[in-house]
């Protein structure tokens, strides 16, 4: 291996989220933080580099989206994702969440119904709800440890609902939906009338042994009724750039969408943005594949771990990401008793399932993107404090 995952890296004092707001979000600062989705390995040194010679120039003026950025994410979509090669049709975006927000805000009113599959991530309910747009909730079902929609429901709540937003893959089971899945999701959006989001910030992530299929590729109305994100920030550790791409390859929905982008002025990103995200599409390559083998480990490790030291906390095995869904159910807890514990006993810092919806009682997500050290760790101050509950 040429990079080293297993280095630590000090993040407290840097205003990161995951280390510097433990105290704001759960009441002390004593925590292993293993909440907010980046990692705590270094963004890559070919990132950290080109955004180093870009301070050389010493300007940092109104910049637009240089040809060699544009060239980079074309390139990396038609090898990764197997998207056609025109900027036409893409849109630079700041953050997903926001652009998530744009869509609602293009294609909705207040009051509109807008569909999601829960437990899901918590701004795929809160964005809807703070815009005074109404969520309505389509619940998973577990088969054989793995999120499936339920399709019946799905179509039945889809009536009268104008956007769906997807997670593709899922955070935060890390389902990686199939063709077969995706296709179902297609047509029946369709045939109600409900755009589609795709959020395709964790499709970089795919693990080993699996295969990542963008919405729009799936079927004729997957493209013609769907808004796809991307970006390169999970995938390189990168998210405080905010530097993502919205692909529309339908021609009225882009119009709608990009003439409400224009009109508002959000067509340009910052400087760094282009600079981070043209060097993670142009040298990344190897870097994620060997990041995603160490993270691929960590997460046969935490499994392990759990099943020899808590087998009662069942967990879902992920097939995209660095995120660990974990089903607390068989201790019988009630959740603000379990969310207690993990913060007062065990001292780490998960998410709480109940912000994924309130399917998600019962229910934590613990983040390994960490070195094994870390996660160790964390996880051995877990199983402590079940020992003997
Ligand atoms: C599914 C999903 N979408 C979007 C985001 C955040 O995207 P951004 O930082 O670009 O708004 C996350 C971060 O965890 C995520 O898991």
């Amino acid at each position: 291996m040429k990079y080293n995952f297993d280095e630590p890296v000090v993040r407290r004092g840097t205003s990161c989220v995951k280390h510097d707001m433990l105290k704001e979000v759960f009441g002390t600062e004593d925590l292993l933080p293993m909440w907010v989705a980046d990692m705590d390995f270094k963004t890559p040194d070919f990132i950290v580099n080109a955004v180093r010679e870009r301070c050389n120039h010493e300007v940092f003026g109104y910049t637009f989206a240089p040809n060699t950025y544009i060239c980079a994410v074309l390139n990396w979509f038609q090898s990764h994702y197997g998207i056609e090669s025109k900027w036409n049709k893409m849109h630079f975006i700041p953050g997903i969440v926001q652009g998530i927000a744009f869509v609602l805000q293009a294609f909705t009113q207040p009051g509109d119904n807008v569909l999601l599959t829960t437990p899901v991530y918590p701004p795929f309910l809160n964005v809807p709800h703070r815009s005074g747009r109404r969520f309505v909730n389509s619940s998973l079902k577990t088969v054989n440890g793995r999120f499936e929609i339920d399709y019946e429901d799905f179509e039945e709540k889809a009536k009268g609902c104008k956007v769906f937003i997807l997670a593709n893959p899922h955070n935060p089971g890390g389902t990686v939906w199939t063709a077969e899945e995706l296709r179902r999701i297609a047509e029946i959006c369709y045939r109600q009338k409900v755009l589609v989001i795709s959020d395709e910030i964790h499709a970089d992530l795919t693990l080993p042994g699996h295969h990542h299929i963008s919405f729009s590729k799936v079927s004729d109305e997957a493209y013609h009724n769907s808004i796809t994100f991307f970006a390169p920030s999970k995938t390189f550790n990168m998210a405080g750039l905010a530097s993502s791409v919205g692909y529309v390859p339908d021609p009225d929905v882009r119009r709608q969408f990009f003439n409400f982008l224009d009109a508002n002025e959000l067509s340009l990103g910052n400087l760094f943005a282009y600079v981070g995200a043209e060097a993670a599409f142009r040298y990344g390559e190897e870097w994620r594949l060997q990041m995603l083998d160490y993270i691929q480990a960590n997460a046969d490790f935490a499994i392990d771990y759990l099943a020899k030291n808590a087998p009662k906390v069942v967990a879902m095995r992920p097939e995209a990401s660095f995120l660990l869904w974990l089903d607390f159910n068989a201790y019988g807890l009630p959740h603000d008793e379990l969310v207690r514990i993990m913060i007062e006993e065990a001292k780490v810092g998960l998410n709480s399932g109940t912000d994924y919806g309130r399917d998600g009682s019962g229910f934590m997500r613990l983040n390994f993107g960490c070195s094994r050290a870390t996660l160790e760790e964390g996880l051995r101050r877990i199983c402590d404090v079940l020992r003997n509950r």
